[in-house]
């Protein structure tokens, strides 16, 4: 056990702190972040113990997560369309995952306030101009402009409002049941055109929708409606607006973000005694910590031990996010590192971050190929080494966008330019993402069968 100090919400104020732009006028800020402290919650606490009770089932293999989304949501991307589209290849992916590999599958969304992003750099050159680089609409703009790009503090506002405006709409869906899966217009398929694997593809997405109609015969909408049915989380990035939103409960005893039901620490922010980690650490909410292949063994120990003090299940997920070449020379050092504290996390694989790639062209990319091979041998070498890989973590979206290359659709660098929208990482359109569940759902089921 560790020995740690006394815990506040605004207890990483007294540690340093990375990839936290200043603003320059510093009174507007906390004028904004009063504001911010003086609004209703976005999520409720119950609904937070939810999810801890779903993911320790995750821990103990007696679930699966689906966590995925964009890289980063942009505000004017806050419209039904998109909202409806992504929701609905999540709970696409999450019912082909259950279909294969007979398990529930807890659904967590990059959705609802994913604003905030981490940068390799401060600023970047723009015309021969020095601007600051974009950092998620939480904080500045995307357009590459001095005045665009310097942080403002009232975007903060405009996060929570526009992260209200998506949950409710999430809720709403969710709540009615989102039983239009059972209509086969909903399950486009005509990706995999000449693929041997499409006809197997559609029989299980026509056992898929047949099960849907039957529990809605009986009455039993209900499976979505369930309180598993969907999350939101984000990454804890700007330390600012999360401790606004961090609320002692009326009748509990600890402090939750109540902004999202998930929080997690990306990679390069999870220094030992570094403001994130120590923001984190004495939440209510799981929390998710991004690995690595710069994280050293003992660090992790030190870490886990850190973020789940008392070492309950599916307090902590850790999302692995290696690189198909460089996982089998991390995760087996890493998982062993864990095991030394005794401390359950569930594993989760995040096959995009390590997978990126630049092409000739100047375009962030990542290959279907590269995806799946690091998945493959996320189940290989967990299996190898007595753990179980209990998630997967995707950017995807919901839009047919051309960014990453590959899958059946046969994407190559000359079709990226064509339909490239992201504002930070490039994303799994509908088709690849739906692919990928296939081909997961595959590894899932061989790695249960074989446990
Ligand atoms: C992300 O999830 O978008 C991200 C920045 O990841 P990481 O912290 O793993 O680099
Ligand atoms: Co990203």
């Amino acid at each position: 056990m560790v020995d740690l100090p006394t815990w506040g919400p605004d207890t990483w104020r007294n540690k340093p702190i990375r990839q936290s732009p200043k603003y320059g006028d510093a009174a507007a800020a906390e004028r904004v972040v009063a504001r911010l402290r003086s609004l209703p919650p976005l999520v409720f606490s119950g609904e937070i113990e939810h999810l801890r009770q779903a993911l320790g089932r995750v821990c103990v293999g007696e679930a699966f997560l689906l966590h995925g989304g964009d890289c980063a949501e942009r505000f004017t991307e806050c419209e039904s369309d998109r909202i409806v589209r992504k929701l609905k290849i999540l709970l696409q992916m999450s019912l082909v995952l259950t279909h294969g590999a007979r398990t529930p599958v807890v659904r967590l969304g990059r959705m609802a306030g994913q604003f905030a992003k981490p940068r390799s750099g401060e600023t970047e050159l723009v015309g021969g101009h020095e601007i600051p680089v974009y950092r998620g609409d939480l904080i500045n703009d995307l357009e590459p402009t001095l005045a665009a790009r310097t942080p403002d503090p009232s975007r903060m506002l405009d996060a929570y409002f526009h992260s209200a405006a998506s949950l409710n709409f999430i809720r709403a869906l969710v709540d009615g049941g989102f039983t239009d899966l059972k209509h086969p217009e909903h399950w486009q398929l005509d990706f995999m055109a000449g693929a041997a694997k499409r006809s197997e593809y559609e029989a299980i997405a026509d056992r898929i929708r047949d099960a849907i109609d039957f529990f809605e015969t009986l009455g039993h909408t209900g499976s979505l409606r369930d309180p598993i049915a969907f999350f939101t989380s984000h990454e804890g990035l700007h330390l600012p607006y999360e401790e606004a939103l961090t609320r002692r409960p009326p009748r509990r005893d600890g402090f939750y973000n109540l902004g999202a039901h998930f929080i997690w620490i990306g990679d390069r922010t999870r220094g030992l005694d570094e403001a994130h980690v120590e923001y984190a650490r004495g939440l209510e909410n799981p929390i998710g910590v991004k690995i690595g292949p710069s994280c050293a063994d003992d660090e992790l120990s030190r870490l886990v031990e850190i973020l789940s003090p008392d070492g309950s299940p599916g307090r902590l997920t850790l999302i692995t996010r290696y690189g198909a070449s460089q996982i089998d020379g991390h995760l087996p050092r890493h998982v062993k590192a864990v095991q030394r504290t005794g401390i359950p996390v569930i594993w989760s694989a995040d096959p995009m971050h390590g997978n990126t790639t630049t092409t000739t062209g100047g375009l962030k990319t990542r290959r279907f190929d590269d995806i799946l091979a690091e998945l493959e041998r996320a189940f290989v070498l967990h299996r190898a080494l007595g753990t179980r890989l209990g998630g997967l973590h995707f950017e995807l979206t919901g839009q047919d966008v051309t960014e990453c290359v590959g899958g059946s659709q046969g994407l190559t660098e000359q079709d990226l330019a064509r339909q490239y929208e992201t504002g930070c990482d490039p994303r799994l359109n509908y088709s690849q993402s739906l692919e990928m569940a296939f081909l997961a759902a595959e590894l899932l089921a061989s790695a249960r069968s074989s446990a």
